[in-house]
């Protein structure tokens, strides 16, 4: 998420404080840090780690030669933080700028211009502001060939508009300007060749579209047709408009893009008295984040495009109005990249919340699959869904893709988690039957499935789920099912609300926890991969023994590749690290962080070393999106946010003296310069 419009403001009033409490009264929180990071993983998690990371077959996998397979291992060195305005990268790799903000992607979009004069039409056929998640989608698995889904998760004013935004001397914004600002949120797909040896954008390919905030949308799953989602743009509940904040992503098996609405409740007001849901989600009483709204009964209005962003209640039903407006965002909404005709669909049944990333697990013939999914906010919580129908592999290659979604997307169970303090953990399904702590159960809360995913969070706090800091993306290791949650930080939470899956109270740097989902789905095992500290902090902060060479706070996006390497970005606002270094991507092989008895260990101060700093972004960015190519040679990123970038190649200062540069956010595409795999030997 961004610094400047974020909101992870913490609306969690459950009182949820699941095992602190329980572990205290047989060990003090200062004796298990005392005891360091694997006394306190031993204490904390009990017996309940070693049948849960029991790794031996996929060390086998790795290392085996008689399998035939190389060592797998990194290849580059850790390289030194920096503070430029230039990326750097570990030796052996090049890296370079493609597609940045306002890149037209075919011939209705003019080409960028430098002063911000580019119009809203413009903006609607380019790349949106504020590059974030995204995944490439091969042609006919080419690794040279393909398409890059990418979400634009937010704008900055300043730079979009010639002067920044404007206001009328009546208090309302100029159409124009809203409709640009609109248009440059979402997502996209476009075309991108590699010809002689570089990636390039395919002009006008018809594969290249976006998807604003704008745009028509299906509603599937439980919400769609119910009466929370009706609106005078559809009075039968099926439609909506646009998707908004989109921040991290996932992907399906059947070849399908997951994008994830973050941050939205700011872009509506509601002006009376808020609904349960809006106000533990975040929606606003006084005006809009941009003031969209204000822009209502502009003589060029079409279709109420600017009154739906006010959701105050004012007609005589929900189908005169726009108060349901805010139910139609909040989802995992599901694209076709492959497939220009198809509309985007939100899939409701994976909850409402301000979805942060939804990595699939292993998609296994006759199981379920299941999708991660963190709700990036202070004291929220982490989700998973779980289809009803078993994954057929004839699935992976479907002539409908969507009807494919809504075979596996809108047919399953959404469950929160819950961390234990015995290193174990529970999946509490967000169903009607399920029981709240306080004696009653879901469906007398909310009275339906409709009525518990509108509710998503509040129907979490009930159950008892665990307030975690602030769950961003989500990862599950290709060699064993593992999966990962960045955890971002949590500078609210207090030292006695501390507990052992979120020990630091406050949190500033963040941490890694990961776990293995029993086979039936209903529960898990824990532990705390690895934690963000300045390489100078005490070992209270610095559990994980980092070094300069892999210092980081605020871990965020994250991603394994194909072939078991971790690789997680950072959104650093910790001063001490961010005095060192700007943020960065960092790699490791949790596969290979071993104990003697050959069972996976976290992070130490004994294998630190193998956990890398591989890039870091220039001055002002944060690192955002992360995907490759099928034969891992090439690897896309995202700089977002920066401060002047890219501009010129000056090793300090890129902005020459007396000027301003619009800045832009883009993806780079990493390539070894021999062509080889990327991060490994
Ligand atoms: Fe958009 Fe949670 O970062
Ligand atoms: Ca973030
Ligand atoms: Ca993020």
């Amino acid at each position: 998420m961004s610094r400047e419009s974020g909101d992870n403001l913490d609306r969690n009033r459950s009182g949820n404080l699941p095992m602190a409490s329980v572990m205290d009264l047989y060990l003090s929180r200062r004796s298990v840090m005392r005891g360091g990071l694997g006394a306190a993983i031993a204490m904390v998690a009990g017996g309940g780690l070693a049948g849960c990371f029991d790794n031996t077959s996929a060390k086998q996998e790795a290392t085996s030669a008689a399998g035939g397979k190389p060592t797998l291992a990194l290849g580059f060195q850790s390289i030194p933080g920096s503070r430029t305005d230039g990326c750097t990268i570990a030796a052996g790799y090049s890296a370079y700028v493609l597609a940045p903000w306002g890149t037209p992607l075919n011939s209705a979009g003019a080409a960028w211009k430098a002063d911000g004069s580019n119009s809203a039409a413009d903006q609607a056929n380019a790349m949106g502001m504020h590059h974030d998640g995204m995944h490439f989608f091969p042609i006919d698995g080419s690794s040279e060939d393909g398409l890059l889904a990418i979400n634009f998760e937010y704008i900055d004013q300043q730079a979009l508009h010639p002067h920044g935004p404007t206001v009328d001397a009546s208090g309302k914004r100029p159409a124009e300007e809203v409709r640009k600002e609109i248009n440059a949120h979402g997502a996209g797909v476009v075309r991108l060749k590699k010809r002689d040896g570089r990636w390039q954008v395919v002009d006008n390919d018809p594969l290249n579209r976006r998807f604003t905030t704008a745009s028509q949308m299906d509603i599937a799953g439980p919400l769609r047709g119910s009466e929370h989602v009706k609106t005078r743009f559809s009075p039968d509940g099926t439609r909506c408009r646009g998707t908004n904040n989109n921040c991290g992503n996932g992907y399906t098996p059947w070849g399908t893009y997951l994008t994830c609405e973050e941050n939205w409740p700011g872009i509506f007001v509601n002006k009376g008295t808020l609904p349960a849901d809006q106000a533990r989600i975040g929606v606003v009483t006084s005006t809009g984040l941009y003031q969209w709204e204000s822009a209502a009964g502009d003589s060029s209005e079409v279709a109420d495009e600017f009154t739906r962003f006010n959701v105050t209640a004012r007609g005589a039903s929900a189908t005169d109005d726009y108060r349901n407006e805010a139910s139609t965002f909040g989802y995992i909404v599901e694209i076709d990249p492959y497939d220009a005709s198809t509309r985007a669909t939100k899939r409701t049944a994976l909850g409402r919340v301000r979805h942060e990333g939804c990595c699939p697990g292993l998609a296994i013939a006759g199981k379920p699959l299941v999708w991660y999914m963190g709700d990036d906010s202070n004291n929220e919580y982490l989700y998973k869904f779980v289809s009803t129908a078993p994954w057929d592999p004839a699935d992976a290659n479907p002539t409908d893709r969507l009807a494919t979604g809504a075979k596996y997307l809108d047919h399953g169970t959404l469950y929160v988690a819950r961390f234990d303090a015995d290193g174990k953990g529970v999946w509490l399904p967000l169903q009607t039957a399920t029981p709240t702590l306080a004696g009653s159960t879901l469906g007398a809360l909310y009275s339906d499935l409709p009525g518990i995913i509108l509710h998503t969070r509040g129907a979490a706090d009930a159950v008892g789920a665990t307030p975690m800091d602030r769950p961003e993306w989500t990862a599950v290791n290709p060699l064993n099912g593992d999966a990962y949650l960045t955890l971002t930080n949590n500078l609210v939470r207090s030292a006695d609300r501390a507990d052992h899956a979120n020990p630091r109270g406050p949190n500033l740097h963040g941490h890694i926890i990961r776990w293995h989902d029993s086979d039936d789905q209903l529960s898990f095992t824990w532990d705390i991969f690895v934690y963000g500290a300045n390489a100078s902090g005490s070992s209270e902060i610095n559990r994980s023994g980092l070094s300069e060479l892999n210092q980081f706070a605020s871990p965020d996006g994250m991603s394994f590749d194909s072939r078991g390497v971790l690789w997680f970005e950072t959104d650093n606002s910790e001063k001490s690290v961010a005095g060192y270094t700007n943020d960065q991507l960092l790699a490791v092989i949790p596969t290979q962080l071993l104990g003697t008895d050959g069972k996976q260990v976290a992070v130490n101060g004994q294998n630190q070393i193998d956990l890398r700093r591989f890039f870091v972004g220039p001055n002002g960015c944060e690192m955002t999106g992360i995907t490759f190519t099928p034969d891992n040679k090439t690897l896309f990123i995202n700089v977002q946010h920066p401060g002047n970038w890219p501009f010129s190649d000056k090793a300090t200062d890129a902005t020459p003296a007396g000027t301003r540069v619009r800045p832009r956010a883009a993806t780079v595409v990493i390539q070894r310069v021999d062509g080889g795999e990327i991060g490994t030997a």
